[in-house]
């Protein structure tokens, strides 16, 4: 009875996993606010534990915040977060010490729209089925590019990287990448005047990491040889004609690298000292189970 399986359903792609996106803050103690008391989020008690950076755990995700001068993504993050009712809490409790900074809130139907207090655009939605079963994550990273480059962006995607890419014609131009289970970036096309480049960054693991690699060196787009488990790239280029398209670097691992799929802490964000609870410090990133007489 194996026809009742679509088989094609579990392909994934070279890109396995879009585990950080890199913006580095003005200011630990506002990006404190906004990130792990505003959003929820939990600062990773591991690595990067001093004041000049911080790594904010998102399920299996994470945001690294270097400080530095302020670095703005050219579109937004969307994350997933249990309650959008707790959410609207934290953010509406932290408003006050980041007044005077362009922290805003702005609710919309599908999603709450928090931004940083330094601009950055953050899409919070609640679980729901086209995430997959995950209750925090990062599924969707969205740059804004030019018109005219989502269809060879997606090109580059495919034939550079491995990854599928598809094209979306709901609201203009969009390509869409598979950049991990449940996971995409997504090229938005726009008319409006794009910022120039600020050096901000995402991370991606490749299952073939030496393909890629082979194909960006030829074209000589390699701009950073880190180590054995690592390179960085950051033009995206049309892979006929050699024409930018867009810049974003991009910090490539290879699954082999010691930091692939390392278990991360998240906290229940509900929890605090006055309704504390033992045993309910911590919140898992997928959806509980389900259940009910069916199962
Ligand atoms: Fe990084």
């Amino acid at each position: 009875m194996d026809h009742v399986y679509d088989r094609a359903n579990e392909d994934l792609g070279n890109i396995v996993h879009l585990e950080h996106v890199n913006l580095r803050v003005p200011d630990q103690r506002l990006a404190t606010l906004y990130y792990v008391s505003g959003l929820g989020l939990t600062r990773d008690p591991y690595l990067m534990t001093g004041v000049g950076n911080m790594w904010v755990n998102v399920g299996r995700s994470q945001f690294h915040l270097p400080v530095g001068g302020a670095q703005l993504l050219r579109g937004h993050v969307a994350i997933v977060l249990p309650s959008r009712a707790g959410l609207l809490r934290r953010l509406a409790a932290v408003r006050r010490d980041l007044e005077g900074t362009r922290f805003a809130v702005q609710e919309h139907e599908e999603y709450v729209e928090a931004t940083c207090p330094w601009g950055n655009r953050i899409r919070c939605y609640e679980p729901q089925d086209r995430f997959g079963p995950v209750a925090l994550g990062m599924p969707v990273v969205s740059c804004d590019v030019p018109p005219g480059s989502a269809e060879a962006i997606a090109r580059f995607y495919r034939e550079i990287l491995g990854a599928p890419a598809t094209m979306d014609d709901r609201g203009g131009p969009i390509a869409r990448v598979s950049v991990g289970i449940g996971q995409e970036m997504v090229f938005h096309e726009t008319d409006r005047p794009i910022p120039p480049y600020d050096g901000h960054h995402i991370q991606i693991y490749l299952a073939g990491f030496s393909g890629p690699h082979r194909r960006l060196q030829e074209r000589g787009l390699v701009t950073e040889g880190s180590d054995q488990h690592q390179y960085r790239f950051r033009e995206i280029i049309d892979p006929a004609s050699g024409r930018p398209l867009f810049t974003l670097e991009h910090e490539v691992r290879s699954m082999r690298h010691p930091l692939y799929a390392r278990p991360l802490v998240n906290r229940n964000p509900d929890l605090s000292a006055a309704n504390y609870a033992p045993g309910h410090e911590a919140l898992a990133w997928s959806l509980a189970p389900m259940t009910g007489t069916d199962l």
